[in-house]
């Protein structure tokens, strides 16, 4: 089992086991965020792309719990470059950590960092933990690539983008959580700006009328997988 606790935007934390990490860590700045960054105690900072809405408070989270961010190459390099503690890594790679383990997967976006600094390719990333494979798409167009991720890594959650205009909007994203072959998807990255508004209702009725478990988790809820 694995508990989710939700921030708005693509901001995530899982824990199971004692152990929690924290997926694209956008606290100040993010006005559905309830906690501060001060109030964040984690294992691991996942970083998804470099794109200030996803890179956030990485570096103080990852300095105030003495811990790693774990993110591509290209990101490690510029928050190395800062002093902050890093774990490199690239599309199509996994590694194991303590807290759990978790590959890389491609996404159709882009990555440059806060300063314009290249920021490599942009990810996403299929955590396992607590016997469970929960997949946070970071921010990403649809892609039939979708299919091997979920053939490969059965998918029991599917974390999914469905704000449009930088992304998939939640027609697209029904569609990616079928290709996933997911048992269950959460709506993410709407809202927090007007932009990106979406309707998360629409996407669990839809994602519900192809057999899928549809999970709301508003900013500030917990829910169990
Ligand atoms: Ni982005
Ligand atoms: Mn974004």
């Amino acid at each position: 089992m694995v508990k989710l606790a939700y921030h708005g935007h693509s901001c995530v934390e899982i824990e199971s086991g004692g152990h929690r990490i924290i997926i694209d860590p956008f606290i100040n700045g993010n006005t559905h965020a309830k906690v501060k960054p001060s109030d964040i105690r984690v294992e691991a900072v996942l970083v998804t792309h470099g794109h200030g809405d996803h890179v956030g408070d990485a570096a103080e989270i990852a300095a105030a719990n003495d811990c790693a961010v774990v993110c591509n190459f290209e990101i490690s390099n510029w928050l190395g470059a800062k002093g902050v503690k890093t774990h490199p890594m690239h599309i199509g790679g996994s590694h194991g950590f303590d807290w759990g383990r978790v590959k890389l997967t491609p996404a159709l976006h882009g990555s440059s960092l806060p300063d314009g600094s290249y920021g490599g390719n942009p990810a996403g990333f299929l955590v396992f933990m607590g016997g469970k494979c929960v997949y946070h798409a970071g921010d990403t167009g649809i892609t039939s690539d979708m299919q091997l991720y979920g053939r490969l890594n059965p998918i029991d959650i599917a974390l999914l983008p469905i704000g449009d205009n930088f992304t998939m909007d939640l027609n697209d994203a029904v569609e990616a959580a079928v290709l996933l072959g997911a048992k269950q998807a959460m709506p993410i990255h709407f809202d927090t700006f007007p932009i990106i508004a979406a309707n998360p209702q629409e996407f669990i009725r839809k994602v519900e009328a192809r057999g899928i478990r549809g999970r709301i988790c508003m900013p500030g809820e917990t829910l169990e997988v």
